[in-house]
């Protein structure tokens, strides 16, 4: 379970062997042990180098070892054996270095690492202390407010941040391993005196009861968002439906209309829940592509999850008349109403009575699907986030009419798929898509106003997104919220003068359809908010001509750019976000605070350790909120959506209740109409 070897004439090579991602068992325990002790004991090895097999470093500890009785050598005196050692060991990281993998590399007296890897201490994810000496090494390598903010939050650094950082000596783009062991070679013979991380000393810190205040606030997001998540499983509809009284039928056989990107992923996470699955494609080409893509996933899937799944599970069908005898339908065709509306019709004639009828819709009118049907009660949306497969998020959205035991079915399938399954109203957008929408207009704005997407995106990363919005918004592709304004006729960039910027009176911004219009999609057409080396490319750069399209843009809009700084760029996103999030609390379509959290967390990378959204207003204090939104909606009258919603505003006049509370504000208001 670790392979040793020698090269480069003096250099003992350690490769860490444990599908799929090297973890710390307990062989795998026992073959470093046994390796660094011949390497060690070998006269003619001055140096080592530690990696791990086919790309990964090492994932960290092995869960399923988890809750057995500890056998094999234990970690923390193996990692200190390492760092005790008096030839230099060098982790040689690609792919990630997470957990006990961490551990092990901080053990090390160097680390070098790909550019593509990731690094980090998740274990509080799971409810644990990264115990195997990385709540102490890591302080004493990058200061105590880095390494709190690592451990407390668990998130990963890409390996640019970590050399920033101090935990890599060296990142590089070529052969990791080579590159390591050429320095190993480098450094033989040299004092390891200053390499040994825990003998270094804390560097102290005047502030560090405000710090520890910090990520005691963090703690409280994480504790309140471990709750949100129970919370949004005892769900409840404004007609009264609960999760306690709503009894949720069988599905045993499920199908899926349309396996385009969606439809294949909905398929794979049906067959992963143990579902025998029809999924039916009716363009050919399509359906050949996707009888390869789906096995190929499903494997993928198996081998990170340790399972097997029978890929006979699923049959294909090119005519929706296969799925007859199937107890739930998920339609995933294009994003056509009038296409839908055929595909409920007929799915309405050809499934028993009884079968349940899902679309995954992330915009139309699930209750005008339903009205397409024989039984409108039978019908919810099921809006999956892509991947499908992978993402945990899940809105059904119960209709007018949808019975208490269509939205219980849908609920529960979804926590069968694994998937954290949240209950919300039909609008347009839904909860989550309908408050992105804000926060996008709002991205909009401030680079018309002299913000550029490097600024707005770094704020929000620092905040704590994965990815900026605009970095985000060419990962999904601009085209896709372009057709939807065509759609509406939002798009019409043939409009000069002061029209081009408004729409039904309120403030437009005709940026993402201008850049559309150039052909820049985003990362698919290899240009977008940023260019990338190549079309699918990853790698976002700063792009001149965006910079020079945006000066022309405001030149011609007589806008005259003013300094942004980070906060109103958060101020901006956030609380317009927040405010929308109100909104739907005030009009039912989300039962709670809670709802809203667990799927910004889930569905939108918003930040973990902030709560969510709405966790985070009641953080930052519901009158701030409202008095910031009041500011910048006198500053902009043209964006109504900046105007403090209702219920935000009788919170605050209600004293800001703490976020457990609202519900009982919101509650009087219903029950008085
Ligand atoms: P897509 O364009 O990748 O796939 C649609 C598939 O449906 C195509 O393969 C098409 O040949 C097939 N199709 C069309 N008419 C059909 C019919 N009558 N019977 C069977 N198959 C038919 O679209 P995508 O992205 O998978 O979206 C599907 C639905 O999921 C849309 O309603 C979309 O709004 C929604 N959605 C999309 C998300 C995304 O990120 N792409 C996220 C969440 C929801």
């Amino acid at each position: 379970m670790a392979q040793y070897r020698r090269v480069s004439g003096s250099v003992g090579l350690i490769t860490l062997q444990n599908p799929p991602v090297n973890a710390l068992s307990a062989s795998v325990r026992q073959g470093i042990v046994d390796s660094v002790k011949r390497a060690l004991g070998d006269q003619k090895v001055k140096s080592v180098v530690i990696c791990g097999q086919n790309g990964v470093f090492c994932g960290g500890a092995d869960i399923r070892e988890f809750g057995r009785q500890m056998s094999g050598p234990p970690l923390v005196p193996m990692i200190h054996d390492i760092e005790a050692a008096n030839k230099p060991v060098v982790a040689a990281i690609e792919g990630s270095a997470l957990g006990g993998g961490l551990e092990l590399a901080l053990g090390c007296h160097y680390r070098i690492s790909h550019s593509k890897a990731k690094l980090g201490l998740p274990e509080v994810t799971l409810g644990l202390l990264p115990a195997a000496g990385g709540t102490q090494r890591l302080p004493r390598l990058i200061g105590v407010p880095a390494a709190l903010n690592l451990i407390t939050t668990g998130r990963h650094v890409t390996a640019a941040e970590a050399l920033q950082l101090g935990i890599l000596d060296h990142v590089t783009e070529h052969n990791t391993v080579d590159v390591a062991v050429k320095f190993a070679l480098s450094v033989t013979g040299e004092s390891l005196d200053g390499r040994r991380i825990s003998s270094f000393s804390c560097a102290p810190l005047s502030d560090l009861d405000s710090l520890f205040e910090e990520a005691m606030l963090k703690a409280r997001a994480l504790q309140y968002f471990f709750f949100a998540q129970r919370a949004v499983g005892r769900w409840s509809t404004p007609s009264g439906a609960r999760w306690d009284t709503s009894q949720p039928r069988p599905v045993r056989k499920a199908a899926v209309i349309g396996l385009g990107t969606m439809g294949r992923g909905i398929t794979v996470a049906l067959a992963q829940a143990g579902l025998s699955v029809v999924a039916v494609e009716t363009h050919a080409k399509q359906l050949m592509e996707a009888k390869k893509a789906v096995p190929s996933m499903l494997k993928r899937g198996a081998v990170r999850g340790g399972t097997t799944i029978e890929p006979d599970s699923i049959t294909y069908s090119e005519t929706v008349q296969a799925v007859a005898d199937v107890d739930l339908v998920i339609e995933a065709v294009f994003e056509d109403m009038a296409l839908k509306e055929k595909v409920f019709q007929q799915l309405s004639i050809v499934c028993k009575p009884d079968t349940l009828l899902c679309t995954n819709t992330s915009s139309l009118d699930v209750d005008h699907l339903a009205s397409q049907t024989r039984h409108p009660e039978l019908v919810v949306g099921m809006h999956f986030f892509a991947p499908a497969h992978v993402m945990k998020l899940l809105e059904v959205v119960y209709g007018r009419r949808s019975s208490p035991a269509a939205v219980a079915t849908a609920m529960q399938l979804g926590k069968k798929m694994g998937k954290v399954s949240v209950a919300v109203g039909n609008c347009r957008g839904f909860a989550g898509n309908r408050m992105l929408k804000r926060y996008l207009e709002q991205a909009f704005f401030l680079l018309e106003e002299g913000a550029t997407p490097e600024l707005v995106d770094r704020a929000l990363e620092e905040f704590g997104f994965p990815m900026g919005v605009f970095r985000m918004s060419d990962l999904s592709g601009l085209d896709v919220g372009w057709r939807v304004r065509k759609a509406d006729g939002l798009a019409d960039t043939s409009l000069t003068g002061t029209s081009a910027r408004v729409r039904q009176g309120c403030r437009y911004s005709p940026l993402g359809d201008l850049l559309c219009e150039h052909g820049r999609f985003g990362q698919k057409t290899g240009r977008g908010w940023y260019q990338y080396d190549k079309p699918g490319g990853r790698v976002a750069k700063s792009d001149p001509w965006l910079h020079n399209f945006l000066d022309e843009y405001r030149a011609r809009h007589g806008l005259v750019p003013r300094c942004i700084d980070q906060q109103e760029v958060l101020e901006r996103c956030l609380f317009v976000l927040i405010n929308e999030g109100f909104q739907i609390l005030e009009e039912g379509i989300a039962a709670g605070p809670e709802d809203i959290d667990a799927i910004y967390v889930f569905g939108y990378g918003w930040p973990r350790h902030r709560g969510g959204p709405m966790f985070y207003a009641d953080m930052v204090g519901l009158e701030r909120v409202v008095e910031r939104l009041e500011r910048y909606h006198q500053a902009h009258p043209n964006v109504p959506y900046l105007q403090p919603s209702g219920l935000l505003r009788r919170l605050v006049a209600n004293g800001s209740p703490p976020i457990h509370k609202w519900r009982n504000v919101i509650k009087n208001r219903n029950s008085q109409l």
